[in-house]
């Protein structure tokens, strides 16, 4: 039987969402991106600039996809420290690392309450993860205060297209289709009609970077891919 999940972000509910969906999450995120997510976060990864030997935190982690592209990017001498607060999830998560041959730190947090000094990190990024978020300011301002002084914060997310024809196709597709894979992979009705309202009422690409610079990070900018389902925002601390 499905649970009502509220299209407002309440965490508890969002938490238990994703601990019942942890199983499944992977498989539907490749049949609704068409397995084009790995590039999506590829391309994250290389916006947040780092090299060998980083430090970098990964916030609502998930099953680990962005953590992991960000580990082959810093190598063995980095550190890698995926954060989410879904066990579920972050039980997948470490399954992945053995298969991956990647080690990467998988641990249970808050995004609002990063539990890490200030200036910890040298990058910090978040994939599908700040839509869930209750205050996506307070959210990036975290992200912020746990980096050094020059380091880059890295926000990839499903946003609104502008381009017409796509505004029809993304409608169809969040609303009919993303249920209907959701029931099929998960049997979780709630899951994946909260997916389309969380969608809808997450802010346009400009207002997101309305809230990176409200947030105190500067020189924020975004990429759009995929026709503009897809924005990449990024920022310097
Ligand atoms: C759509 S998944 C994205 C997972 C992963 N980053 C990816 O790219 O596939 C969103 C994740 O955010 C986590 N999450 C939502 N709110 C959170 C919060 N306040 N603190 C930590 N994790 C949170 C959820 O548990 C879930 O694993």
């Amino acid at each position: 039987m499905s649970r009502s999940v509220n299209a407002e972000p309440e965490p508890g509910a969002v938490r238990a969402m994703f601990d019942r969906i942890a199983g499944s999450y992977d498989l539907l995120n490749s049949l609704m991106t068409a397995g084009l997510h790995h590039r999506w976060r590829d391309l994250a990864v290389m916006l947040a600039r780092v090299g060998p030997g980083a430090r970098v935190l990964d916030v609502c982690c998930g099953t680990g996809d962005v953590a992991f592209a960000l580990k082959r990017a810093v190598g063995e001498e980095g550190r890698v420290i995926g954060l989410d607060f879904s066990a579920h999830m972050l039980e997948v998560a470490r399954e992945k690392c053995g298969k991956n041959q990647l080690f990467v730190d998988f641990m249970l947090g808050d995004a609002l309450t990063l539990p890490f000094a200030d200036g910890s990190f040298d990058a910090c990024t978040v994939g599908f993860g700040i839509r869930n978020v209750q205050d996506i300011s307070a959210a990036f301002a975290e992200m912020g205060r746990v980096c050094r002084p020059g380091a880059r914060v890295v926000c990839l997310e499903i946003t609104h297209p502008q381009v017409p024809g796509f505004r029809q196709f993304y409608g169809f597709w969040f609303d009919r289709v993303v249920p209907w894979l959701g029931r099929l992979t998960s049997r979780d009705l709630s899951a994946y009609s909260y997916l389309p309202a969380s969608v809808k009422r997450f802010p346009g690409p400009d207002a997101l970077l309305g809230l990176m610079e409200k947030a105190g990070l500067r020189h924020a900018r975004y990429e759009l891919l995929a026709g503009g389902i897809i924005a990449i925002h990024h920022a310097y601390v």
